[in-house]
């Protein structure tokens, strides 16, 4: 049995924050979250919530007190812009009580991620997840609207990941010994294509759904008609259209460092089925 610790999560309303916020409650942990507007947070119950902004490490200072752990995200701002802060925001963390510290890998250079690796203060573990099982949400209005998935590079292979696995090996590494210098690249148990996700969402929600497959062309107008920025769109069409080796090679980290096999994408659709049924589109319509 591990002693209750108290661990500053950053970027804990986020996709992968707030897992890790869950993960570290399951295991009997005190969790402080850090938001920039705490009006608009919405937490679990007995979490700590502070107000305060990585693009100004000085405002951080009181969230850093008596924390032994800290979860960190490396942007800051909209399009995920790297933080220009990293020395002083490791400077105050250790001032307040920091030992350990996880880092979310932001997939480029990162100052803060530097400053991480080159501070033998405290034990850090890089991580690095591939691509998120919840990156499919974005198909959810137009399955919920005409049961079809327009995507381009439909047999590409992704060995995805659960976004609570993520928070799992995080919480793990923040609150237990053996992790300190590590990187743990983070993956699903299986590889995918974008017809496999689809069939395993078309499962879950118990109503079949076509797959279109847009040209390149066709993916970057869609892309640009959803509001993302050149930069975004030439990260994906990137990361889809040459997925490196590491985005598609499966690998054991979830299970060695938390003791279970990774969440497999049958199970996160399962889990997230509502978002696709039919009705979900109305509701949200009329809410
Ligand atoms: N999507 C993928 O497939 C994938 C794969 C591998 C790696 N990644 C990496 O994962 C990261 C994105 O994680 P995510 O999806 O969990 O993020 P997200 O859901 O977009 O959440 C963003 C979080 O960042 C916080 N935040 C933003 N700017 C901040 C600032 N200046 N000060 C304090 N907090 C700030 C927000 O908090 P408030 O709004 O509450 O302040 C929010 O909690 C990126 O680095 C990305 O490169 C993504």
């Amino acid at each position: 049995m591990t002693q209750t610790q108290k661990i500053l999560v950053t970027g804990a309303t986020g996709t992968v924050g707030r897992q890790v916020v869950a993960e570290l409650l399951t295991r009997g942990h005190a969790v402080r979250a850090l938001t920039r507007d705490a009006a608009r947070a919405v937490l679990p119950d007995g979490v700590e919530i502070v107000e305060g902004d990585l693009t100004e490490p000085d405002s951080l200072a009181p969230a850093f007190e008596g924390v032994t752990g800290l979860h960190l995200i490396t942007f800051g701002g909209p399009y995920f812009a790297p933080l220009e802060s990293g020395p002083r925001i490791l400077e105050l963390a250790r001032a307040g009580g920091v030992r350990r510290v996880t880092v979310l890998h932001g997939g480029g250079p990162s100052l803060l991620e530097d400053a991480v690796r080159a501070d033998d203060g405290v034990d850090w573990t890089v991580l690095i997840p591939v691509e998120f099982m919840a990156n499919a949400l974005e198909w959810a209005d137009s399955i919920t609207a005409s049961d079809e998935v327009h995507a381009p590079f439909v047999s590409r292979l992704s060995a995805m990941v659960h976004e609570g696995d993520i928070g799992a090996v995080a919480a793990v590494a923040l609150t237990e010994e053996g992790h300190g210098g590590r990187e743990y690249v983070i993956t699903g148990p299986e590889l995918l294509t974008v017809a496999d996700k689809v069939a395993a969402i078309a499962g879950a929600r118990g109503r079949e759904i076509s797959l279109v497959e847009l040209t390149e062309e066709q993916a970057v107008a869609q892309w640009r008609a959803a509001g993302h920025s050149e930069e975004v769109i030439d990260f994906l069409l990137e990361a889809y259209g040459n997925t490196p080796e590491v985005g598609r090679t499966v690998v054991d980290t979830v299970e060695k460092v938390t003791g279970r096999p990774a969440r497999t994408f049958a199970q996160w659709a399962a889990e997230h089925a509502d978002a696709f049924a039919p009705a979900a589109r109305a509701e949200q319509l009329t809410a």
